[in-house]
């Protein structure tokens, strides 16, 4: 399975997919910035980089439909976005249905959007986490496929928080490609993902212990 990962920043998440040793090939890096850090990391694994500046196209449809040139030359059957933080237009999300992956720093549906590590504090939730979903044109809503809950500590920051559920993002989003190139995912018509062979119950997290 030939996969693409589309990233705007620092990386973590795509070097942590490129160092997985999943059973796709990683046809390309795209970024929409050339400052991106993860190129660079991308670059030292041996992957090839593109860069996509959004700033060189008029709007989003010009952008969107040239990013979806590029991607299509790579032949991308997965197209996965780490830290791609762009609003992406309705045709460029139906173009890859079904076929795009998104990771997402809490527990969806709580906090959609920006600044999820604040609001989850500012909400006084026990559990916060991260969610690796598809792809629909509503913000942060398609079909979930994994979640990773994490403690919220009396003491934490949002920076503190930030880094203890990006060290789950970091095992989940893995996890997910993996499950789609060995076939075992599936979506049911109602739009929910079913998990093919899953036997473990897993544990149960209670926050505080008390
Ligand atoms: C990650 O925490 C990812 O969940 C988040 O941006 C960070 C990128 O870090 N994505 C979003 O907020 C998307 N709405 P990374 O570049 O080190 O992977």
């Amino acid at each position: 399975m030939r996969v693409v990962i589309l990233i705007s920043g620092r990386g973590s998440n795509m070097e942590a997919l490129l160092r997985a040793g999943l059973p796709v090939e990683f046809a390309a890096v795209i970024s929409n910035k050339a400052e991106a850090e993860g190129l660079k990391i991308a670059r030292e694994l041996g992957v090839e980089t593109a860069v996509v500046n959004h700033k060189d196209y008029p709007g989003r449809e010009a952008y969107d439909a040239r990013l979806a040139e590029v991607i299509d030359g790579y032949a991308a059957e997965l197209v996965c976005l780490a830290g791609f933080m762009r609003i992406l237009s309705d045709g460029f999300v139906q173009r890859y249905a079904g076929r795009m992956l998104n990771v997402h720093p809490s527990l969806l549906p709580a906090f959609t959007g920006l600044d999820t590590h604040a609001r989850a504090l500012a909400a006084g939730v026990k559990l916060h986490g991260c969610t690796v979903h598809y792809v629909t044109p509503e913000l942060d809503a398609g079909p979930i496929i994994a979640q990773a809950a994490v403690p919220v500590l009396e003491t934490d920051t949002a920076e503190t928080l930030a880094a203890r559920v990006l060290a789950q993002e970091h095992r989940i989003y893995p996890q997910a490609v993996r499950w789609i190139a060995e076939g075992r995912l599936s979506l049911t018509a109602d739009g929910r993902t079913c998990l093919q062979g899953s036997q473990a119950e897993p544990a149960v997290l209670i926050s505080p212990q008390g």
